[in-house]
Formats: C-alpha cells, sequence, structure tokens
C-alpha cells in the first residue's frame, strides 16, 4: 500500500515530512515510476495522470486544489473517490483575495489606476458600505468565508446557491428561478461557483444585463464560466463599470487579449489561492486517517453534481 505525490518538488519535501510524521507506515513515493501501480491507495494531483487505469487499487484521488473541473470526472473510474482540497489556508487566502477585489471596486481603483495612467487627479464621490450591494455566486466554503470577512465593513450582503441556504445578516436566493431576483439587487458580484456543465458560460450577456447599471464583477471561480465578449460589451456599454478577474481561459491569456489593457479590468494570474503545502497536508493526511477509520472522506466530490 502507498500513497503517490505528483506534485511539485518544493511540495514534496513537506508532504513528505509531515506524512514521516503522522503515517510513517504508508511509504510517500513521488516517482511514479519506482512503485509497484498496484500497490497505489492514495494519489494525490492536479489533474489526473495519462495512465491512471495502471492504479488499479486506487481508492482515492486527491485533488492538490480546491477545484476539480480539470479531473474530466466521466473519465475517471467508477470506485476511485475523488477528492477536492478543502483547506483552511486556502479558504483564507481566497477570503482575503476576494475582501481586497471588493473593496478596490468599492472605492473604485480600476477609476483610479486609469487616472493615474494618463496623470489624471480627479476625486469621485464615495458609496458608503451600507449602500454598498454585495452578492455572491456560490456560498458553499469559500463564498460563506468571503462573506464573513465582507460582514465586517457593513456591506449589504447576499449570495446565490443551487439548494437553499440560512447565513445570519445574508439574503440568501436558491435555484434558476430566484436568479434574476439575486441579480437584480447586486452592486459588486462575486463569482466563486465550481465549472460544471450548469455553471459553464454563467457569467453571460443575460446575466450581465440583470445586474443593475454600474455593477462590477470579482470572478474567482474559474476561467469558462465566463463569456468574455459579453463583458468586453457590458463594460465597454457603460453597463459594468469594472472587473477584477483571477481566472481566465486559457491561462495564461495570450498576449493580444483585450483584456489585458483595459482601463476597467484588474487581472491577476490565478493567485487568489496557491496551496500551502503544510495546512494542505494535514488536510490529506486528516482525510487518510477518517478513511482508514471508515469514516467519510472530507471534501469528496459527487460526481452526480460535478462538485
Ligand atoms: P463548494 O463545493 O464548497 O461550494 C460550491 C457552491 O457553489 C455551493 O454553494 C453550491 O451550491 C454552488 N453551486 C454549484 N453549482 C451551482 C449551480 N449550478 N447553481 C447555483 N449554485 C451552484 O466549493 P468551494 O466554495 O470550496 O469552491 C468553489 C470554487 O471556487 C471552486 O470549485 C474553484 O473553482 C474556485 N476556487 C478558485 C480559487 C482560485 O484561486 N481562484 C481557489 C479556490 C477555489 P450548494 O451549496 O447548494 O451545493
Ligand atoms: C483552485 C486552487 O482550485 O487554487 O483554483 O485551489
Amino acid at each position: 500500500m502507498a500513497f503517490l505525490f505528483l506534485s511539485t518538488p518544493e511540495r514534496a519535501r513537506v508532504f513528505s515530512a509531515a506524512f514521516a510524521d503522522r503515517l510513517g507506515q504508508l511509504p510517500f513515493i513521488t516517482d511514479a515510476h519506482s512503485v509497484d501501480p498496484a500497490a497505489v491507495r492514495y494519489l494525490l494531483s492536479w489533474t489526473a495522470p495519462d495512465d491512471l487505469a495502471r492504479y488499479t487499487n486506487l481508492e482515492v484521488l486527491f485533488s492538490i486544489g480546491a477545484g476539480v473541473d480539470q479531473f474530466q470526472l466521466g473519465a475517471l473510474p467508477r470506485w476511485v473517490k475523488l477528492v477536492r482540497m478543502v483547506d483552511a489556508g486556502v479558504m483564507r487566502m481566497v477570503r482575503d483575495y476576494v475582501t481586497m477585489a471588493v473593496l478596490a471596486l468599492h472605492r473604485n481603483l480600476p477609476v483610479y489606476l486609469a487616472q493615474q495612467s494618463r496623470g489624471e487627479w480627479t476625486p469621485h464621490p464615495v458609496t458608503p458600505a451600507a449602500e454598498r450591494r454585495v452578492g455572491i455566486l456560490g456560498l458553499g466554503m469559500m463564498g460563506q468565508a468571503v462573506l464573513e470577512s465582507l460582514k465586517n465593513f457593513g456591506f449589504v450582503l447576499s449570495g446565490w446557491s443551487r439548494s437553499a441556504h440560512v447565513i445570519p445578516d445574508v439574503t440568501c436566493f436558491s435555484g434558476a428561478e430566484q436568479r434574476k431576483d439575486f441579480l437584480a439587487q447586486v452592486d459588486i458580484l462575486v463569482c466563486l461557483l465550481p465549472l460544471t456543465a450548469e455553471t459553464r458560460g454563467i457569467l453571460n450577456a443575460d446575466l450581465f444585463a440583470a445586474l443593475p447599471v454600474g455593477a462590477s464583477l470579482v470572478h474567482a471561480g474559474r476561467g469558462p464560466q465566463l463569456d468574455e465578449t459579453a463583458l468586453l460589451a457590458a463594460l465597454d456599454s457603460g453597463h459594468l463599470c469594472g472587473a477584477v478577474l483571477d481566472v481566465t481561459d486559457p491561462e495564461p491569456l495570450p498576449a493580444d487579449h483585450p483584456f489585458w489593457q483595459h482601463p476597467n479590468i484588474i487581472l491577476t494570474p490565478h493567485i487568489a489561492s496557491i496551496t500551502q503545502s503544510d495546512s494542505a497536508a494535514t488536510a490529506v493526511i486528516d482525510n487518510i486517517i477518517r478513511h482508514e477509520a471508515g469514516e467519510a472522506l472530507v471534501g469528496l466530490v459527487d460526481r452526480s453534481r460535478g462538485y
């Protein structure tokens, strides 16, 4: 029985020390060719290796990232459990990133960056946080962490998810039938949805049209959720006034992509979260211990939902 680790050497160093400390009886392997594939019971990677089928006794496939769309769920053997990274380190980073992005849009940072590039000194009126409505698409681990953080600033908060949620001080909407009502009362929209067949292309012209004039977008979900042409049209028409984008399709964007130079877009290279090895190793080890004790895995992906 072995754990096969397919990520960077820097991460391997931290993981192997943590495994030696807490799961010393489980061989920790970083070279796929140095292990009998039939001995691999656990595998960790960013996406499924091409030769996954050779690991005939694989039980759990751990994603090094919080999202799992890169695994092509339909292609995984039925018996393999896929587990996303549910880790306090990832959650804190996403929370901080989105808080930063919401504050940047709330305080007109894209406008001031554009003014700076022109050498222009023009103050604009400030909207109080109590009059700024922030809405989160996705009320999972990331969405809820962001809401907790944003409560400190006094924003008017709401969220939208697949199933109904009750969150103190947050107006919750759910399902396709409540989506328009949700969007109609959002000034700063944050996307923290997983990429599934249902959410691919969800940030499109219809969605932007349902937002109030002057709204803005923070996108930290996945690139293929965004219709880029629709975003550019919404920004250029003035219907939307700004966007902070951490994810794109493809990543990185080609050098001539209009997002790079757009005055109303702030672009970051998928860094809302970068998995932190120490807390991620703890999360994976805790999960293996749970699994071996016959308990449920934290972050187990429901293949029928796709997340
Ligand atoms: P969770 O699985 O905890 O939560 C997902 C949320 O999305 C749930 O509230 C779920 O609804 C909702 N949802 C899913 N599908 C739909 C749908 N069709 N309609 C409405 N709501 C839907 O995921 P996390 O919060 O941990 O992460 C969310 C995503 O954030 C990840 O999949 C990844 O893409 C992205 N991410 C990006 C990072 C970055 O660095 N940019 C870092 C980490 C994550 P319900 O509650 O009803 O199930
Ligand atoms: C992700 C991650 O899923 O960085 O985007 O964890």
